[in-house]
């Protein structure tokens, strides 16, 4: 989704701003944009659609000289990816220039009266909005007073004051062409981060375009705005007084991912996955207690112990990681757990029972909808806990408590590893209640050793790249596939069926095994293959005879079971082997060649894997 960037110092800011949007290309975006300012000259504009390379080499052909500037790469929600659309957008005849990340609801209504007041819109978005906004409250600022010999309070006031007109959520970055050293960033529902240097800021959506800048960084939080010139920063909230703002140290963890010789962020974050589980593992698994630990949920075993229902929540691949985390901890718990839709839940009120505990899912911890459906059910008074990748995220902040999956920066914009470690740290949830309430010492024992064992599977798992990529070649023309699964792998199955329509374009269809007769089955062909996710466990025979069910109609069959599994050679078209862990374990390992399998075919239809078209990285708007 949308990226922000900006600078002020001593350097060229196209430097950074150029590099940092480069950084930010993993979210997702279709058109790119800076704006510096070089007095006597201005606010310079250069933006386009398409790639960062294009607007590099625009900038090439006429630089954008200055040391303050601002960038953005958008992912369209008002109008089309024009050159028009792009952001930085100018407010009035150049006063102002504006890039923003989020969207402004009451834009229309806004628009309007500034037409009315004689504003000329050259674009269809939203941001116009703000910037023309902006330029209307400068435009009542005394032009005589010395703006910044009082600390640039009356441009403060008159950013606030245009910021408290607007409805919806913003991340801004605001240049001012009579206030050349002066960057501006703000703040409601998207997030920013203001780095700091020596004699130089930085802002940014997220940590990523920071990383070998600076690690001293200051997190800016809703309705918070921030002055900053190369040498000072100053935090105001929005309606009320200065805030002292806190300076932390960037998380390690935060970027400088590299492609470190994989062709793509997608395959090197697959073969992440074994050391991505060791980690969420370390230090959470107790042998002696035959059970697993965790530092942050901030809740007692015994406050623990009085949930009876669980609320796991999230949005696409961290939804599928919710299903997965059902069946583990109703199977090991038995404790009832709903997965909700964060889109669908944030609306819904559903009728809770008292002792509740939500769990929001989330890779990057900023998804708008999952942050809202979190919102939502804390104010209403229960506890709230993050399943979270990206430290010091807005739902990591947000949430009274949670478990980090300390997977590192997952940058392909189809989710594995976060998916699998998600799916790790749920199984841990699942043996931490299950030894809460009915689970014993030795079956406790026997799921914290089968989790041990767990990267070492999934690194096994990774040896079937080889023929997962001859399979794909094979049926990389096929225009539709059904994924198909049972009980813990039925979740498998639709995040299978994810990955391929994200990167390849390919209409996929994920079931549970059975219901497949109810319906789908009536596309089956021989040019539509079914993917089975087959796993020895209690459903092996009911899905056995669910393969034949599509045998018996000509459709071919690929089929991933565990090692030594003879009787499917008979039956599949093409059988791909995976070792076999405990059933609840199962997804972790067999979705690999799922991953490899939407990789490849992706690849052998010529798709760009880790910039898929229309999708973005982190959906931070509704
Ligand atoms: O960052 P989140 O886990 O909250 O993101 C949720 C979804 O947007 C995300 O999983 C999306 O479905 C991925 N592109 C899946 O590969």
């Amino acid at each position: 989704m949308c990226g922000i960037v900006g600078y002020v110092g001593g350097r060229e800011a196209t430097e950074f701003l150029v590099q940092g949007l480069r950084r930010l290309e993993y979210r997702g975006y279709d058109s790119a944009g800076v704006a510096t300012i070089a007095p006597p000259r201005g606010i310079q504009v250069t933006k386009s659609t398409g790639r960062i390379e294009h607007l590099d080499r625009l900038l090439a052909a006429t630089p954008s000289p200055g040391s303050i500037g601002i960038g953005h790469t958008r992912w369209a929600t008002h109008g089309p990816a024009t050159d028009e659309n792009a952001h930085p957008h100018y407010g009035g005849e150049g006063a102002v220039a504006v890039a923003h990340n989020g969207v402004i609801e009451n834009y229309q209504s806004l628009k309007d009266r500034l037409i009315a007041e004689g504003y000329r819109f050259r674009s269809q978005t939203d941001t116009e909005v703000v910037a023309h906004l902006i330029d209307s409250q400068l435009k009542r600022l005394d032009p005589a007073a010395d703006i910044a010999a009082v600390d640039y309070q009356p441009l403060f006031r008159a950013v606030q004051l245009a910021l408290r007109q607007l409805q919806g959520t913003y991340g801004l970055a605001i240049l001012f062409r009579d206030y050349p050293t002066v960057l501006v960033a703000a703040r409601l529902g998207s997030p920013l981060i203001v780095g700091v240097g020596q004699g130089e800021h930085y802002v940014a959506s997220d940590a990523s375009p920071l990383v070998g800048q600076t690690d001293r960084i200051v997190r800016i939080m809703d309705n918070e705005v921030a002055l900053m010139t190369a040498d000072k920063l100053r935090v105001v909230h929005r309606d009320q007084g200065p805030v002292r703002h806190l300076v932390s140290v960037l998380d390690a963890d935060s970027g400088g991912a590299e492609l470190g010789g994989f062709a793509h962020y997608m395959l090197k974050e697959i073969f992440e996955q074994p050391e991505a589980i060791r980690n969420a593992m370390r230090g959470r698994l107790d042998m002696d207690a035959a059970t697993t630990r965790f530092g942050g949920l901030n809740l007692s075993p015994q406050q623990l112990r009085q949930a009876k229902r669980l609320i796991l929540t999230g949005c696409g691949t961290s939804w599928h990681a919710g299903l997965v985390g059902k069946y583990q901890i109703e199977a090991l718990a038995r404790v009832p757990v709903e997965v909700e839709y964060a889109s669908e839940l944030r609306y819904s009120n559903p009728p809770l029972a008292g002792n509740s505990l939500l769990f929001a899912i989330t890779q990057s911890g900023e998804t708008a909808d999952t942050l809202a459906a979190l919102r939502e059910i804390k104010r209403k008074g229960y506890p709230t806990m993050a399943i979270c990748n990206v430290v010091g995220s807005t739902i990591a902040q947000e949430a009274d408590g949670g478990i980090y999956l300390h997977a590192g920066p997952e940058i392909g914009v189809a989710s594995t590893k976060a998916f699998t470690s998600q799916c790790t740290v749920l199984a841990m949830l699942a043996i931490y209640f299950g030894r809460l309430h009915h689970l014993g010492y030795d079956a406790g024992l026997r799921a914290v050793e089968e989790l041990q064992e767990l990267p070492g599977k999934v690194g096994r798992a990774l040896e079937t790249g080889e023929a997962v990529k001859r399979i794909a070649e094979k049926y990389a023309q096929a225009n539709n596939f059904l994924y198909l699964g049972r009980q813990f792998n039925f979740p498998a199955a639709l995040e299978g069926a994810l990955k391929l329509k994200e990167i390849s374009y390919v209409h996929a269809e994920g079931y549970p095994a059975a219901e497949m007769k109810h319906g789908p089955i009536a596309l089956v062909d021989e040019n539509t293959p079914s993917v089975f996710l087959i796993a020895r466990d209690s459903v092996y025979d009911k899905v056995m005879a669910n393969v034949q069910e599509i045998k018996a109609r000509g459709g071919p069959v690929i089929a991933v079971v565990c090692e030594g599994d003879r009787r499917i050679r008979s039956v599949a078209d093409d059988v791909i082997e995976v070792p076999a862990t405990a059933d609840f374990l199962q997804p972790i390992v067999s979705i690999v060649p799922l991953q490899f399998l939407a990789y490849y075919i992706a690849l052998a239809r010529g798709c760009d894997v880790d910039k898929p078209r229309n999708l973005a990285k982190s959906v931070t708007v509704e």
